[in-house]
């Protein structure tokens, strides 16, 4: 199948597949951006837009046809700086020749390639079959700096994608200082539109935000040093129209786990500008003569059928094409972490005990988290001193691992390998190895410091103790935490131009780091986290496919948290807990079938202290793994759709849908409860119209009549749901007639 096409003018490129057309001409060596969204048959330039100048005061281009055009009013694919585009510039650089900062880049020539163009060192979406992909590499060049800037364009055969990127190469005798490059820039006509992001922070990560876009600029970043609670690396570009089920979305996700920097600029003429990118705040790189830089890419995905739509493209592509590991299809097993059940108040025997219960529920893989090593007896040591505590496990990890084998369990472990506490050894012996500027001191959080991973020494010394911890026993499953934010960010052995590229140099650092450890351990399945869900982002996913979502555990906010985060991320990539009530974090108390409903729409865990439940509890827990077992691939891996949104009413539900559509289970979840509720129904979505589908409770419907007259959600059986937060969680099957 051919993806991407030049005209026979040889001056405009389209790129469809089946669902989408991105289009972009070259007119007098400018890249002029068309469109991008629903698939056009052709481009025929009938648009010639914008035909003149729109300002007297921003300077002019001379087009060969005499017809004069600013730079400040196109759309453009790669906006230069200081050259007559007042907007954001797609890159900020500063010739290091004789200091200029003006940028000329032009049109010098382009190549087609099959199949996806990785960037070395750099988590990058990839083929899951040969040939599935084309990619389009338009090289721009400023012939006085002698640079070139290579814009990179995929498209995939199977998804209403388009992944993007830049390199940057000096080709010159004079060092670049690069202060700014985006990984895309894209400019769309003027049109009335929302913005939607995810906003959050520890504990409360992922809330939905949607807002008009008003002239002006808007910026959603991080300088955290992480992707971050505060804001996920995702922004969607909506019409004021679009719902969960109809409307268009343009979806916008950085494969990145550093500062990023998403710009929205709506400019004079009432066009949008969208630039996603490394946040160029905490940035510079200098780009010597020879070298070269590719930033980070962008999954641009379009749907025109709503929010439930593109959540459904963007997981089969994130499952397809980002999530690397040999987990992306397995069924995840049920996990028991012992966090919320000692911390880190345990020895052998609680273990044990907490096993043997765990194994009676039907729990598949115990995770043994913080406080195994060093001398971790609460969170001001042992960082970075990984080697088992002997006392607290005499037989260590192996007699562990052991333990829970003979209880047919397997055994996970928890690191985080990226920060040092001050009382370590590991810090006695290599202050030196830690982010700061000795001057200046260190600011703690939560009691650690950060490791200076851009030294090879530093990744050296954790790449060999992880491996010698992971193969010191049966270890099936690590979780690789990453507990505060960036501050003193200063690399003692980088010279000081390089100071500014800490930040990035540091999370390529961790890729690296993250790439030989996945490969050398190829068996055993990684879950990233960050203090919850402070790193959910792509550029983990591409190493571990699944995150701890966030470390709120109850149901009632997790509501919030998963609905957002579902809105990106696949289900089949988000770690959800049950854990005691009243709950640690908030104090709330909930039922046992409302925290296991809510667990189970994701990946189940069990996370409290199961030696304090009654035995009725127990049993309900029991069943919840059951049915969970039973049902994890549709869960996993069907087609989930958001019926209602937490963030619009005091109710929520959500279903999965097998692919064969003979399947279903709906959550759905009452807020507080009312004696006079009000009656409202419940309409399900992607059943098939003529099939009758029967519920567990035996009632029996056709899916036209679910999806359009929809059920009173507020029973279970034939019984009212009762209580505050009362959930249902329903299976219905196809019925052969
Ligand atoms: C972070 C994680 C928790 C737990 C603790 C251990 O906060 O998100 O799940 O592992 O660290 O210290």
């Amino acid at each position: 199948m051919t993806l991407i096409t030049l005209n026979d003018k040889k001056n405009v490129f389209h790129l469809s597949n089946q669902w989408v057309s991105y289009v972009f001409s070259v007119e007098d060596k400018q890249l002029i951006h068309k469109y991008f969204g629903k698939k056009i048959h052709t481009y025929s330039g009938g648009m010639d837009y914008p035909e003149k100048t729109r300002s007297s005061f921003s300077p002019d281009l001379p087009f060969e046809d005499e017809l004069k055009v600013s730079l400040d009013a196109v759309l453009q694919e790669f906006p230069g700086s200081n050259q007559g585009d007042y907007r954001s510039s797609g890159i900020e650089v500063v010739f290091d020749a004789h200091g200029n900062t003006n940028t000329k880049f032009e049109y010098e020539s382009h190549s087609i390639t099959k199949g996806v163009i990785p960037s070395p060192g750099l988590p990058s979406s990839f083929d899951a079959e040969k040939g599935e992909s084309e990619t389009l590499a338009i090289t721009l060049r400023d012939e006085a700096e002698q640079v070139d800037v290579t814009l990179y364009y995929t498209i995939f055969e199977d998804s209403p994608t388009i992944v993007r990127k830049c390199r940057i190469n000096n080709k010159g005798q004079a060092s670049v200082k690069i202060d700014k490059l985006v990984s895309m820039s894209l400019d769309f006509p003027a049109a009335t539109n929302e913005l939607i992001h995810l906003s959050g922070s520890w504990a409360q990560e992922r809330q939905v935000v949607r807002e008009k876009i008003n002239r002006g600029i808007k910026v959603l970043r991080s300088k955290r040093g992480s992707s971050s609670h505060n804001q996920n690396p995702f922004c969607a570009i909506v019409q004021p129209t679009t719902t969960e089920e109809s409307g268009e979305v343009y979806g916008f996700s950085f494969v990145y786990s550093g500062d990023h920097e998403t710009i929205i600029e709506k400019d004079s003429f009432d066009q949008l500008r969208i630039q996603m990118g490394i946040n160029h705040e905490t940035f510079s790189w200098v780009l010597e003569s020879g070298d070269e830089f590719y930033t980070p890419e962008v999954i641009m995905t379009f749907s025109p059928n709503g929010l439930n739509g593109f959540s459904q493209e963007m997981h089969d592509f994130v499952t397809t094409h980002i999530v690397k590991s040999s987990y992306k299809e397995k069924h995840r097993p049920v996990l028991m972490n012992n966090w919320e059940a000692t911390y880190m108040a345990f020895d052998e025997e609680t273990i044990h005990s907490l096993m043997e219960e765990g194994a009676k529920l039907g729990v598949e893989l115990f995770v043994l988290d913080d406080g195994w090593f060093g001398k971790r007896n609460d969170d001001t040591g042992g960082l970075g001193d990984w080697w088992v505590n002997e006392t607290k496990l005499p037989n260590g990890l192996k007699g562990l691992a052991t333990y829970a084998k003979n209880l047919n369990m397997s055994f996970g472990l928890w690191f985080e390998p990226e920060m040092v506490s001050p009382k370590s050894d590991l810090y006695k012996k290599h202050p030196d190895w830690v982010l700061h500027y000795e001057k200046k001191g260190m600011s703690p959080a939560r009691n650690q410091y950060m490791l200076d991973l851009t030294r090879q020494d530093v990744r050296d010394y954790l790449y060999t103790s992880i491996e010698a911890i992971l193969m010191s026993a049966d270890i099936s499953y690590v979780k690789w935490d990453m507990n505060r934010n960036f501050s003193e960010t200063y690399a003692k052995q980088l010279s000081t131009s390089k100071q500014k590229e800490v930040s990035h140099r540091y999370v390529l650092g961790l890729y690296e780091l993250l790439e030989r450890l996945t490969t050398r351990f190829p068996d055993i399945l990684f879950e990233s986290c960050s203090g919850g869900g402070g790193r959910f982002d792509l550029g983990m996913l591409y190493y571990m496919p699944q995150t701890w979502t966030s470390d709120n555990t109850d149901p009632v906010e997790r509501l919030r948290i998963q609905y957002g985060t579902s809105l990106v991320y696949p289900i089949s990539t988000m770690g959800s807990h049950v854990s005691a009530s009243p709950n640690h974090q908030n104090g709330r108390m909930t039922s046992i079938d409302t925290r296991g409903h809510v667990a189970m729409s994701g990946l189940l865990g069990y996370e409290l202290d199961l030696l304090r439940i009654d035995e009725d509890e127990k049993e309900a827990m029991r069943k919840q793994i059951d049915f969970y077992k039973k049902h994890r691939d549709l869960i996993q891996y069907g087609t989930f759709y958001r019926l209602l949104s937490p963030f619009e009413g005091d109710q929520t539900a959500w279903m999965f849908v097998s692919k064969d559509k003979q399947e279903a289970i709906v959550f759905y979840c009452n807020g507080l409860a009312s004696a006079a509720p009000s009656l409202k129904k419940l309409k399900l979505q992607g059943l098939l119209e003529n099939q009758k589908y029967v519920f567990d409770n035996g009632v029996s419907s056709y899916g036209s009549e679910l999806m359009n007259m929809g059920f009173y959600s507020l029973t279970k059986g034939h019984q009212d749901i009762l209580g505050d937060f009362a959930t249902s969680f329903s299976y219905l099957k196809g019925l052969s007639e």
